[in-house]
């Protein structure tokens, strides 16, 4: 398994170009398995859970292609994928597929809508607490699908077609909403979709659905209401940038000091957290590239902050952010509100030097002067890349393992970190 090793204590000075976001990516493939025609994505990432969910794609029948490399675009230019389901072949995702990857179960939705059938395993147990599926199913349900489980499988069945339905989700969830929106696109009637969730992702499914021939308004409100339509059309949609990247390089000019500027990506798509970077003593501009960080010599203050729903601060940078906070001076409490037990990186980041103490759902941060590098081990993507930072502002070398979680969700990683002047180097194995 390749590991990565940094040598800490580098400023970062230049600039990084930020991809298109993953959990845009995700639901936007999904999406093509609503219509016959090709449903052509630019901008998406080079990240193994994309290549995962092809898989997944492909064994129900949608055909990709992937336009190759253009005269000028860098290695870390995004891939433009072009995906074709003229039939649905198989309304079956299996455990061997879904298990990799959460969001696969997405799946169910346009199977769904357009079969009337679909048979998704469950996707089982991840690192970060129980994430059940309750209220996506609870939302297929109000579009009028039976729904059994059975053998770890979803068995959901619609043989006239969903209708439309008023769908009061009393929890935001994400995932819940774009299964919502890709169910009710294809139902008959109208749909209302109650506490929506309201992140940059779901704007972003509901503006290709829009392109394709939904009819949606209300997307990044809590409150959507969707017209069905008999048919979905291709389209040709660029993937919005990631705003969990830009945010986790925005964390690691804080910690380590320097001027980066975050090429391609917006303030509204992560204001929250550029607010609490703000405070803690960073600066941020808004150019026409993107957004330029630095810190040169000032302190980290300490600052607290709460995980919440878009627009607050996000669940997937509250990781990178506690990284910050270990060098902060004084203490800061994190309270994580989205996911329990999404505290791993604790046990790794105190490998480091950091004092962090846990009660319940917040964590209490005293900062220490310096951190000082140690091999660590991470259980998830958010936390792995924790400790990335962590190591790029520790002393010594850090030797990050498992780095197959950051392949999951960093776009090249080393290169985008190196061309600032970091020392990072991958060793495979
Ligand atoms: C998505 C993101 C993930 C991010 C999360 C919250 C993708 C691929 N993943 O995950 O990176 O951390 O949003 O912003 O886009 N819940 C239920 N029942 C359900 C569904 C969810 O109780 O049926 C709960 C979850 O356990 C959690 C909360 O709702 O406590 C929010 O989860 P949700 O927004 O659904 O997360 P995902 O869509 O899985």
């Amino acid at each position: 398994m390749d590991k990565i090793r940094i040598t800490g204590g580098q400023r970062l000075n230049g600039s990084i170009p930020i991809s298109g976001a993953k959990n845009a990516a995700l639901p936007l493939m999904i999406a093509s398995l609503l219509t016959d025609e090709t449903l052509t994505l630019v901008n998406v990432p080079r990240l193994s859970d994309v290549t995962a969910l092809s898989r997944i794609l492909s064994n129900h029948g949608a055909d990709r292609t992937v336009a190759g490399k253009r005269i000028g675009q860098s290695a870390e230019s995004g891939q433009t994928i072009s995906l074709t389901a003229r039939q649905i072949v198989d309304t079956c995702a299996p455990y061997e597929l879904v298990s990799t990857m959460r969001a696969s179960f997405w799946v169910i939705a346009p199977i769904l809508a357009r079969m009337g059938e679909a048979r998704i395993s469950l996707p089982g147990g991840c690192a970060i607490g129980t994430r059940p599926v309750d209220l996506l199913l609870m939302a297929l349900e109000r579009l009028g699908a039976e729904i059994r489980i059975e053998n770890g499988y979803a068995l959901a069945r619609a043989p006239k077609g969903l209708k439309g339905g008023e769908i009061v989700f009393p929890k935001v969830t994400v995932g819940g909403t774009h299964t919502a929106l890709m169910g009710a696109v294809l139902a008959q009637g109208t749909t209302v979709i109650e506490n929506a969730a309201c992140e940059p992702e779901v704007t972003d499914l509901a503006a290709c659905l829009t392109k394709m021939g939904a009819r949606i308004e209300g997307a990044g409100t809590p409150r959507i209401v969707v017209t069905g339509v008999a048919r979905l059309g291709g389209a040709h949609h660029t993937v919005l940038p990631d705003r969990i990247e830009a945010g986790t390089y925005a964390m690691a000019v804080a910690m380590t000091g320097g001027d980066v500027v975050l090429e391609g990506v917006t303030p509204d798509l992560l204001q929250a957290a550029l607010d609490a970077l703000i405070r803690a003593g960073v600066d941020i501009t808004a150019t026409n590239e993107g957004i330029r960080v630095r810190r040169n010599g000032a302190a980290i203050a300490a600052v607290d902050i709460e995980t919440q729903p878009f627009p607050g601060f996000p669940t997937d940078l509250q990781a990178q952010f506690m990284a910050l906070m270990t060098m902060a001076k004084g203490t800061s409490r994190i309270r994580e509100t989205i996911f329990e037990n999404r505290f791993m990186h604790v046990q790794e980041l105190a490998r480091l030097g950091a004092r962090i103490r846990l009660d319940g759902d917040v964590a209490i941060v005293e900062g220490v002067p310096k951190l000082t590098g140690a091999p660590v081990m991470a259980t998830d993507l958010r936390a792995s890349v924790s400790l990335v930072i962590a190591g790029l502002a520790a002393e010594g070398d850090t030797m990050i393992n498992r780095v197959y979680h950051l392949d999951r969700g960093f776009e090249a990683l080393e290169a985008k970190l190196s061309r600032c002047g970091a020392l990072v180097e991958r060793i495979s194995g």
